[in-house]
């Protein structure tokens, strides 16, 4: 669908913070970056973890809690064991403060 999905204020994100937010049954989590906000999957490709409650390291991973893999936030890439599985990222825009998600 081409549809854009309000997810969040821009202001309710902390920066170089993650923020959870379900979209159509979906589980997203966004993240503020020095250049911009990123949007992927909620879900940790490898467990039962949210990403929002990790920790963004090395200014675009994030870390998962569970067991510490870490994903490349900016293209979804697994790029610390034990995670292996890319993660889905999804476009975003920002407009008057407002992120939008598109779900593909
Ligand atoms: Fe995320 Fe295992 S559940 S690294």
């Amino acid at each position: 669908n081409n549809d854009w999905i309000k997810a969040a204020e821009v202001s309710e994100v902390e920066s170089d913070g993650t923020f959870g937010v379900e979209l159509g049954g979906q589980e997203i989590c966004l993240y503020k970056l020095d250049d911009g906000i990123y949007a992927t999957d909620g879900k940790c490709t490898h467990g039962d973890a949210y990403l929002a409650q990790g920790f963004i390291v090395e200014g675009s991973l994030i870390e998962c809690p569970l067991h510490e893999g870490t994903f490349d936030i900016k293209t979804g890439a697994p790029t610390g064991a034990p995670c292996s599985v890319a993660l889905k990222c999804h476009k975003v825009k920002v407009t008057d403060g407002v992120i939008y998600i598109h779900l593909d």
